[in-house]
């Protein structure tokens, strides 16, 4: 397993629409253990693969606490297939948005349907934080950041503040 760079925005790569994969073979087992690996190191309870530069349709996530047992979900080509009409409030961030939270209201409950790490389809119903979560991590997949579901006010001050950080980080100040 290898931990991997992870992407801040404002980074092209995260604007663009990932591809399904044909079949989850040893290779993309392999990407989905080490973005676990990187996600847990972050640390965080969602990853998607275009987060690391591969513009492929893998999520991976884990809502496990500090003081519970790992429970991982690998997923391929995870597709929404139903969601609830009453919607949820969270407050959201994202690896690639460090350090800026903003609230986010989505489907409250969401139905999932996905491959996963044997390519064997599945289909779980996700609610509460689990909901949140896997719809941010399959917008990842299509191109959007929980900022691009805000104000274009709001995400712009957000993008503002990731570029003087990047251009500090640039100049070799510690971080
Ligand atoms: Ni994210």
């Amino acid at each position: 397993m290898a931990q991997l760079p992870i992407l801040v925005a404002p980074d092209p790569r995260l604007a663009k629409k990932s591809l399904p994969v044909a079949e989850v073979d040893g290779e993309i087992r392999q990407l989905m253990d080490d973005m676990l690996e990187t996600m847990y190191a972050a640390p965080g309870i969602g990853l998607a693969a275009p987060q690391v530069g591969v513009l492929k349709r893998v999520i991976v996530l884990d809502l496990a606490g500090d003081d519970e047992a790992p429970s991982p979900f690998k997923m391929a080509n995870p597709e929404i297939i139903w969601v609830s009409d009453d919607d949820a409030e969270y407050n959201e961030g994202c690896l690639s948005v460090p350090e800026h939270y903003a609230d986010v209201v989505r489907p409250a409950s969401c139905v999932v349907r996905y491959l996963d790490e044997n390519n064997v389809q599945r289909e779980i119903t996700a609610e509460g934080l689990l909901s949140t979560c896997v719809q941010h991590e399959i917008d990842h997949l299509d191109g959007v950041l929980f900022i691009d579901h805000l104000t274009s006010l709001k995400r712009n001050i957000i993008l503002r503040k990731l570029v003087k950080a990047k251009k500090a980080g640039a100049g070799g100040v510690p971080a």
